[in-house]
């Protein structure tokens, strides 16, 4: 399905973290700079993927096609409060499917987690975009990928054939910086 371009998003703490301890992405791992960065490439993309307990929470959020990845249906099915949303389950239905059945073919899908969705597209990403904040740790929180913190993010993403391009400092005060992980070579 080459007419689509897969990038992935995410923040992390120094120690690989996504959310803390009780599945919660704490204040600490907001900041202005990463925000208007991941929005802006929301905006750009066609399609937005994530588990049940993830989303963006944007002022665009609402005119963003969308697929909540969920076990509680059987493959695909509307959702009950977002028009421009289905419900997928990738145990019932293909991503093709899915994506073909929300409207969109060819474009740019932006993966948004949490840790098993990221994890189930690992092989797929033509971008991750990795954003680190480098003075947060949050011991015991939730590990952004499958694998981690056995090993980091960093050596999760190359395993799977992706490589380091500049990165791009979004907060200075705070050392956030995002750097994009990209594919060479299929
Ligand atoms: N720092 C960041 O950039 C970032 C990024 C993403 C998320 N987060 C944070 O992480 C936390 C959410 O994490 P979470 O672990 O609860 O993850 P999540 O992926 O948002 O939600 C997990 C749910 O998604 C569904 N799901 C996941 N994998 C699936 C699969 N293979 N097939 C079918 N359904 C699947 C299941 O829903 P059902 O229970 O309905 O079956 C599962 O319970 C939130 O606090 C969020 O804000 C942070």
């Amino acid at each position: 399905m080459a007419a689509l371009r897969i990038e992935g998003y995410v923040i992390v703490s120094a120690d690989g973290m996504l959310a803390n301890a009780n599945r919660v992405m704490p204040d600490e791992l907001r900041f202005e700079g990463d925000k208007r960065f991941f929005s802006s490439a929301l905006d750009r993309a066609d399609l937005v993927v994530h588990g049940r307990h993830s989303g963006e929470d944007q002022p665009n959020s609402p005119q963003r096609k969308r697929l909540v990845m969920t076990r509680t249906i059987s493959a695909i099915a509307p959702h009950p409060s977002n028009p421009k949303a289905l419900l997928w389950n990738p145990g019932g239905a293909s991503f093709e499917a899915a994506c073909h059945r929300i409207g969109v073919d060819s474009g740019t899908v932006a993966i948004i987690g949490g840790p098993e969705v990221f994890g189930m597209f690992m092989d797929r990403y033509d971008t991750f975009w990795l954003s680190e904040a480098p003075r947060v740790r949050l011991p015991g929180g939730e590990p952004c990928f499958p694998g981690v913190p056995a090993q980091s993010p960093q050596l999760i993403l190359a395993a799977h054939g992706l490589t380091p391009g500049p990165s791009e400092v979004l907060d200075v005060a705070d050392g956030v910086s995002v750097t994009p992980w990209r594919r060479t070579a299929r």
